[in-house]
């Protein structure tokens, strides 16, 4: 095998560029070709490819967003698009793709592999909630970014005796909003794997009042609630009238912490030794202490949800 291609899917997360730099770097002293596909499947349905070299990839270690560029690509999911992405990549000559992405995109390269690519997916979104992998790079940036932005937002709560409503990302998953809720003493978080009425929301916070709290922060995973539908209630139920705050993009972005870009480093050079070892359809996942790639039938199977001991912690804490 001598000359692969890498690209980054789905949302961009911290990290993504330490990884795109190290699969370029460690791809090269291995003896490959490396070439960039832009703006994920899309690009590869346009045939949007770039010989990469060590240069290239300077000075993106500690940069957020991805140098590749993303994009999501609705049509990837039919049948005659993954054929002719396919066909594509044949004709570039391309012996295997590298994926750099959540669930959708690892989804993406599955069906690229029973097109015949051999395929290898590396987890990156800042949601870290694919199968197969208890860490996704990006997650550790994204958590320490939430982190921070609640703390200076409990500052202002504390000094009004206020009612702060938080949104954090996680369209499918509360892990975000669950670790980040623990790390900054949220009163409650709300989940998609824990709804909660908005009724019994108030009955905590009536609670609350009652045992001499003056402030509180609920933090609403985006897939859970839609954080001014979680206001509007309580405005209307207890007449009061909490700020609310959506960390939207700023959740994004931003320089990978050490963890998500040695995560990265090590995912990557795991990835180019699985190609080289004559390993590929596998997603290269982090369990208990190792890096390890793992057959995509098999990481399907695996399921990392939310943690039962985290959530119920954060309640026991906030009392
Ligand atoms: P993420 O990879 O972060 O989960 P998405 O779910 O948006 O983000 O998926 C990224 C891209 O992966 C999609 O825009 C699409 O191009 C591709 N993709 C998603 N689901 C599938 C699927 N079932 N089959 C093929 N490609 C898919
Ligand atoms: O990257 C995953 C994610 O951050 C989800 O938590 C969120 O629902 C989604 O991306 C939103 O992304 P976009 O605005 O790009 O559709």
């Amino acid at each position: 095998m001598k000359k692969i291609a890498i690209l980054t899917s789905g949302g961009d997360a911290p990290g993504m560029n330490a990884a795109v730099r190290a699969l370029v770097r460690k791809g090269i002293y291995e003896g490959f070709e490396v070439y960039g596909i832009h703006r994920g499947y899309e690009g590869l349905l346009k045939g949007d490819f770039q010989l990469l070299d060590r240069r290239d990839v300077g000075g993106i270690v500690n940069k957020g967003g991805t140098l590749l560029k993303t994009a999501r690509c609705i049509e990837f999911a039919e049948l005659p698009q993954q054929v002719k992405a396919a066909r594509i990549l044949r004709e570039q000559g391309i012996e295997a793709l590298v994926v750099i992405g959540g669930d959708g995109s690892m989804a993406g390269a599955m069906a690229l592999s029973k097109q015949g690519i051999p395929t290898l997916t590396i987890p990156g979104t800042i949601d870290n909630d694919m199968c197969g992998t208890e860490y996704t790079i990006g997650f550790d940036t994204a958590l320490n970014t939430v982190v921070d932005a609640v703390s200076k937002i409990r500052d202002t709560t504390t000094a009004h005796d206020r009612v702060a409503i938080v949104e954090v990302m996680g369209r499918h998953a509360g892990h975000l909003a669950v670790r980040a809720g623990l790390a900054c003493g949220a009163e409650m978080v709300l989940i998609p794997e824990k709804p909660m009425s908005l009724e019994n929301v108030c009955k905590h916070l009536r609670e609350s009042y009652a045992a001499g709290k003056t402030n509180s922060i609920i933090m609403v995973a985006e897939g859970a609630y839609h954080s001014f539908e979680v206001y509007s209630y309580i405005n209307k139920t207890m007449q009061i009238s909490p700020s609310v705050t959506v960390l939207g993009y700023l959740q994004r972005g931003g320089a990978p912490s050490a963890r998500d870009a040695s995560m990265a480093a090590l995912m990557s050079e795991r990835a180019i030794d699985a190609l080289k070892g004559g390993t590929y359809n596998c997603l290269i996942g982090f369990a208990g202490a190792s890096i390890e790639a793992i057959p995509y039938e098999e990481a399907l199977q695996r399921r990392y949800p939310i943690s039962e001991e985290e959530y119920e912690l954060i309640s026991v804490l906030a009392r």
